[in-house]
């Protein structure tokens, strides 16, 4: 299969006004690529565009809230009715909450950190597949991380109301993603891959920003520090998994920086992955069967 490169390819990042997304969104410029920006923040958005710009590439920013699953909705609509097609679609937004928060959602009440880092890429991802399709060879890449080893799906109980602490919700909702991916990869056409990765630990992110106690110290005096990847080096990770040819083979990978590695051994569970599936399409309200 022939693989297009980035220059001519229109990029759908999630995430893209801070951190590693930031970084990804800055280096897809270089390469001269066509970025749909998509973040809260509209002063970054701006800002990450101008940038995008004068680094020769070119795009929107679209300002949405991923927790609002009309806004996910809106977002691809507005995504529709502009591009034909869609080479790469990133999923990199994600946050991390101290306090456990409820969102309704039309299958009912989910706990905010798995609607906006699983629930919203699913359903992004469902809106705008005709569009991957008609851009075949397209590529659907999800930010996940090594933490998903550490995470409990618990699909029984999606408010977390027996317990919650941030880093069991966020881990909960990183293995979801590596789940949805590979669950992705198997259902898809052979010329739209799917892939998770991690892209290390990055405290100079603004993953951490509202991370307290001795590990919120820990990652201040580490970003200080040096220690850990920066941005731009887990942000080219991105633009590598999003563009690499010899990737095209590795559908359902789980890339650590750029290499194929084995995730937790539960990705595995057939059972699992079609569970999560299944719960999620009616959470959001879409079939199941997709793609069809
Ligand atoms: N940093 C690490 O050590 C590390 C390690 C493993 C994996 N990761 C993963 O890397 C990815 C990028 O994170 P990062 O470290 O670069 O963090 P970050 O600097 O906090 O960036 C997160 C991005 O997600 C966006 N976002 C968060 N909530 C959103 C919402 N409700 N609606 C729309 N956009 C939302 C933010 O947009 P606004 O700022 O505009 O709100 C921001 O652009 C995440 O998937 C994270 O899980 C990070």
């Amino acid at each position: 299969m022939e693989w297009k490169t980035l220059d001519d390819s229109v990029v759908v990042l999630t995430g893209a006004t801070s951190g590693i997304g930031r970084a990804a969104a800055e280096r897809f410029g270089d390469l001269g690529a066509e970025v749909v920006l998509v973040g809260r923040s509209r002063d970054r958005g701006v800002e990450t565009l101008a940038e995008v710009r004068d680094r020769g590439g070119d795009g929107i920013f679209v300002r949405a809230d991923l927790a609002r699953l009309d806004a996910v909705r809106a977002l691809a609509d507005e995504v529709t009715e502009r591009y034909d097609e869609v080479d790469v679609l990133a999923l990199n937004a994600a946050l991390s909450l101290p306090d456990r928060e409820v969102v309704e959602t039309p299958g009912g009440p989910v706990e905010r950190v798995f609607l906006v880092n699983h629930l919203a890429p699913y359903l992004l991802t469902h809106e705008l597949l005709g569009r991957l399709e008609s851009a075949a060879p397209s590529r659907v890449v999800v930010t996940s991380s090594r933490v998903h080893r550490r995470g409990e799906l618990r699909l029984d109980d999606p408010t977390l109301a027996e317990e919650y602490d941030a880093l069991g919700a966020y881990a909960r909702s990183k293995l979801a993603n590596v789940l949805f991916s590979t669950e992705l990869a198997a259902r898809l056409p052979s010329d739209v891959t799917a892939l998770a990765y991690h892209p290390g630990f990055v405290p100079g992110s603004g993953l951490y920003r509202e991370t307290g106690g001795a590990f919120g110290l820990a990652v201040r005096l580490a970003s200080r520090l040096g220690v850990g990847r920066s941005v731009a080096e887990s942000g080219e990770d991105l633009v590598y998994a999003a563009g690499a040819p010899e990737l095209a083979v590795e559908s359902g990978a789980y890339l650590v920086g750029r290499d194929p590695t084995p995730p937790d051994s539960r990705v595995g569970n057939d059972a699992l992955r079609r569970r999560l599936w299944d719960e999620s399409a009616r959470l959001v309200d879409v079939e199941p069967d997709w793609p069809a």
